[in-house]
Parts: C-alpha cells; structure tokens; sequence
C-alpha cells in the first residue's frame, strides 16, 4: 500500500456505494484518512467496515446534502477530531426517475428535486466546510461532474450521448460546473484548487447498471496525461483550478 497520501483527511460525499466509495478504497489505500460521508449511517459503516478490512483508515459520517443540520454537524465533527481537512469530493448525485421523459414534460418537482441533491447540496457542503479547508496546506474540492453537463457536448447531435437528454439531471450538472470555475475564481489565492470530474458512463445505481465502466475506472483515470476524480484530488500544487476533466483531459464547457 503507498502512503503518499498519509495524514491528509479526505471527505466524501456519497461514499457507501458506487464511484465514491471507490474514490474513497483509492484514496484511503494511498493512506488518506477517509471520512465515508452516507445519509444512512448504517449503510455508511458497512462501507467504511468494508474499507477498514482492506486496512484502510475510514470513519463514517452521517451526512444528507440536502439536510443542513447534518452538513453543520459533519464540519463540527471534523473540526474536533481533525482541525482541517485536506480533501472534499462532493460526490453525492442523483436522477430523478422523473427526468426519464422528453425535456419539455418533466415535473418542476423533478427540477427541485434534482437540483436539492446535485446543485443545492453541492454548494451548501462545500460553503460549510470551506473554512476547513483553508486550513489545510493543499486543500482539494473535486465536485462530480457529467459529459451530460457540457453545452458543447448537448449541442453536438454526433455527441455519443446525445440521446440523454434528462433536463433536470443535464443541467443540474452545468450548474455544478458553474459552481467550481466561480469558486476557483475566488479562491485562486488561495491553495486550496476545485474542479469538475467527468468519470464517464459507469455502470453503477444510477444508470441501473448500464454503464460500460467498471467504478474502479470510472474513479481513475487510464489515460496516461487523464484527471478524473482521484487524480483531481490530488493535484500538486501547480495543478490547475476550475477545470473541467475526463480521463483525456479537458471537457469542453
Ligand atoms: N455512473 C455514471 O455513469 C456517472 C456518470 C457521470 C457522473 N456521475 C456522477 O457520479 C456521482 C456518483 O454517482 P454513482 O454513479 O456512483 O451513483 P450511485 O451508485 O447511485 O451513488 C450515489 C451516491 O450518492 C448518495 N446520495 C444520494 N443522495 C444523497 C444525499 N441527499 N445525501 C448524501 N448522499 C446522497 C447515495 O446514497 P444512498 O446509497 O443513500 O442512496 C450514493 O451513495 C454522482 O454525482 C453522479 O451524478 C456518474
């Protein structure tokens, strides 16, 4: 197991399945402390359980992005038992079932519904635990992020995703994206760095499985030069800030 990642505390959001737990088995194996953040908390220890028998050093925190009650008391638990915290994947994302029809017929509940997770619970985790995150030397905000995020890519009719059109979840999506590049702008005095992951089509709850990835790539970049979520976590400090990656590099906007 390496250790180059010793004595740094990681978040992550949504880590009792899928890509972050993933992100957090691979953080945690380069020796982060993982924090397994889950909104059920038995659901949480037994992922954080499954990590500790892999030697990993993981603790669970109960956190519901959309429930600021739950944000506060994560930040305040962090705070007491580490002082900082080094790393913030907000991970936690969902498609509504009601997003499945043409975009003009969603449900405004749909949007709400969506947009509390994915968009809201983004910016409320990340507003709560910034001061943390000052207080590392190399603070690091990865928000996860979609090719169906991409204006570029929605726009394009050759795009090979052109047919997911899910109005809530696509553009819940560009907000997150809007998010990072208007944080980065702020805190580029700052060291701490943000940007947008795009793991690509993995095949995980979300999508019902049909994604042609494994989460084991999906967190990882196989390309030789690529950024995806790991890789963004932790990027040395001439890495860049506000971005938008896949595992080939740059996503256009
Ligand atoms: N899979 C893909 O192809 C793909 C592609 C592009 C981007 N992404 C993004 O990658 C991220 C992870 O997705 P995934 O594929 O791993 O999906 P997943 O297997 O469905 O996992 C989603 C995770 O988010 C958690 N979550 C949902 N709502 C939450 C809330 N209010 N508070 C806290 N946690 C909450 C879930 O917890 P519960 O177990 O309690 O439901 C679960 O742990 C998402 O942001 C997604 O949009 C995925």
């Amino acid at each position: 197991m390496s250790e180059d990642l010793k004595g740094k505390i990681a978040l992550i959001t949504g880590a009792n399945k899928g890509i972050g737990y993933e992100i957090a088995r691979q953080l945690g194996s380069r020796g982060a402390t993982v924090l397994v953040g889950a909104r059920d908390i038995k659901r949480g220890e037994e992922a954080a359980n499954k990590l500790r028998l892999n030697g990993i050093d993981a603790q669970t925190i109960q956190l519901d992005v959309t429930d600021q009650k739950t944000i506060d008391s994560a930040g305040k638990q962090i705070e007491t038992e580490f002082g900082k915290l080094d790393i913030l994947v907000n991970n936690a994302g969902i498609i509504s079932d009601g997003d499945r029809l043409p975009p003009s017929q969603i449900d405004i509940e749909t949007l709400r519904h969506t947009y509390e997770t994915n968009v809201f619970g983004v910016f409320a985790v990340t507003k709560a635990l910034l001061p943390l995150l000052k207080k590392s030397t190399a603070g690091r905000i990865v928000n996860l992020s979609s090719g169906l995020a991409s204006l570029a890519q929605n726009s394009d009719p050759n795009y090979e995703f052109a047919s997911f059109k899910l109005l809530a979840y696509n553009s819940s999506k560009t907000a997150v994206n809007a998010i990072t590049v208007l944080l980065a702008a702020e805190l580029k005095d700052t060291a701490i760095k943000i940007n947008a992951a795009d793991p690509g089509f993995t095949a995980t709850d979300i999508n019902q499985y049909q994604g042609y990835r494994t989460v084991e790539q999906g967190a990882i970049p196989t390309g030789g030069y690529a950024y995806a979520a790991v890789r963004l976590a932790t990027l040395p400090n001439d890495g860049s800030s506000g971005g938008f990656f896949d595992e080939d590099g740059v996503v256009p906007w």
